[in-house]
């Protein structure tokens, strides 16, 4: 049984009714299910039984210290991209030893702070970085472990404002350029060359991507083992997607056999970075109808969440499930635009959808687990959303409802 589940025409989270959950917390408010993060995480890290491996979740998907206190205690590392979320990988609990540090801009400070906590891997994004590295590594009497991040140049099939494995993109080093870094990395006295890194790209749905990248990668990582130089794990990054609505990703399964079969008898351990796979359908939002409003053209459901707490329609006009969370059918269906009270036409959730609604209904907008929460800001000063961690018949408040008081005070007024 799915963790977001109908009884009696009610939507749950595992044993909790989400009304309750409205009820005593209010809303909006992102609902994640322990069972579903929990089940998520074991399928992908079994996915990876056939070859030695560290699953280090991306925490740029959803960074909430109980999601990554949980993830630890199963036994993830984490892929980091700034001195923020190593903080919040430590706070959680988590291992600094098992984290991978990626990015393109990392700062003097967030190097030199992962250095001293001793961070398994830098993915390094470029020459300048790795001249960077060696420097403080250099200075504070220590050897930076680094990998590249090569981008191999493929194309991952996805949105393009979240592909990053094409020559055109920002991220890694061109594949050219990847053997002569390699050796001058070799060279630099304060380094440790020990792995190779891409990622191409989120919300794949097709295997067929990962397989060509994770082939030029393992061609780039033998030529360097003929010269010499011998890494001791190969990062093929995340992507895995999700199915927010019609979408047939691979299974984790299929993808898991996939990489494995191709890092047989290798002795290299694999490391992956998935985020959105582990996260995305364990969340969430839950909103209320605050009004209906009939246009002359359309029809607006205005709830009290909106753009600022989930980014990702007006972003990506990414598709999100709405589901009633009390199935009425005695109201009648109506297409409707399932907008916030945030001051941009851009601010919907969701567009022509079907739904029985009335006002004070609550809704839910599925798979809001991943880039959620995360991508939320304070945009016409609404305070963030509450989080909610759904154990069995019990419910863990992880992230308190901000208040408008902590929105401002970080600020000044002039002088007299
Ligand atoms: N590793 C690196 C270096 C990444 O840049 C990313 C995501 C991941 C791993 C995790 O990718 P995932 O497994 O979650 O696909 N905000 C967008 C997604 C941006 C992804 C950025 N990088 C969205 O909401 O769809």
């Amino acid at each position: 049984m799915s963790a977001f589940h109908y009884r009696n025409g009610v939507l749950y989270a595992e044993e909790v009714p989400l009304p309750e959950i409205a009820g005593r917390f209010g809303t909006p408010c992102f609902v994640y299910s322990r069972a579903a993060l929990t089940a998520a995480y074991r399928a992908f890290d079994g996915a990876l039984a056939g070859h030695p491996h560290l699953v280090c979740y991306a925490v740029k998907a959803n960074s909430n210290l109980a999601v990554l206190d949980l993830f630890a205690r199963l036994g993830s590392g984490f892929d980091i991209v700034s001195g923020g979320e190593l903080k919040r990988v430590l706070a959680a609990g988590g291992n600094p030893r098992r984290v991978v540090f990626s990015g393109v801009g990392k700062s003097e400070a967030e190097i030199r702070e992962a250095l001293a906590l001793g961070v398994l891997c830098f993915n390094v994004e470029s020459e300048s970085e790795l001249h960077r590295l060696n420097r403080i590594a250099g200075a504070s009497g220590a050897r930076a472990p680094v990998s590249l991040r090569v981008n191999p140049d493929v194309d991952p099939k996805t949105h393009p404002y979240i592909a990053t494995g094409l020559k055109e993109n920002k991220f890694g080093v061109p594949f050219a350029d990847a053997l002569p870094l390699y050796r001058e990395a070799h060279r630099l006295p304060h380094l440790d060359v020990v792995g190779i890194d891409c990622h191409i790209g989120s919300q794949l749905t097709e295997l067929e991507p990962f397989v060509e990248a994770a082939r030029k990668v393992l061609d780039l990582t033998d030529r360097l083992a003929s010269e010499g130089i011998h890494l001791a794990h190969i990062d093929l990054g995340g992507g895995l997607g999700i199915r927010y609505r019609d979408e047939q990703p691979p299974p984790v399964e299929e993808y898991g056999r996939a990489l494995t079969r191709l890092m047989h008898g290798r002795p290299e351990l694999l490391l992956l970075e998935p985020g959105r796979a582990l996260v995305g359908n364990a969340g969430i939002l839950l909103t209320r109808v605050e009004y209906l409003k009939h246009g002359e053209t359309k029809n607006f459901a205005v709830v009290d969440a909106a753009m600022n707490d989930l980014m990702r329609p007006s972003l990506y006009d990414a598709y999100h499930d709405v589901l009633p969370v009390v199935l009425d059918t005695a109201l009648k269906p109506s297409l409707y635009d399932v907008v916030g009270p945030v001051c941009e036409s851009g601010d919907f959730l969701a567009r022509n959808r079907e739904l029985r609604v009335t006002e004070g209904d609550l809704l839910a907008i599925g798979s809001a687990g991943a880039y959620g929460m995360s991508m939320s800001s304070n945009y016409n000063t609404r305070p963030r959303a509450a989080e909610l961690m759904v154990d069995c018949d019990r419910v863990h408040v992880i992230r308190e409802r901000e208040t408008i008081e902590q929105l401002i005070a970080l600020e000044k007024r002039l002088p007299a």
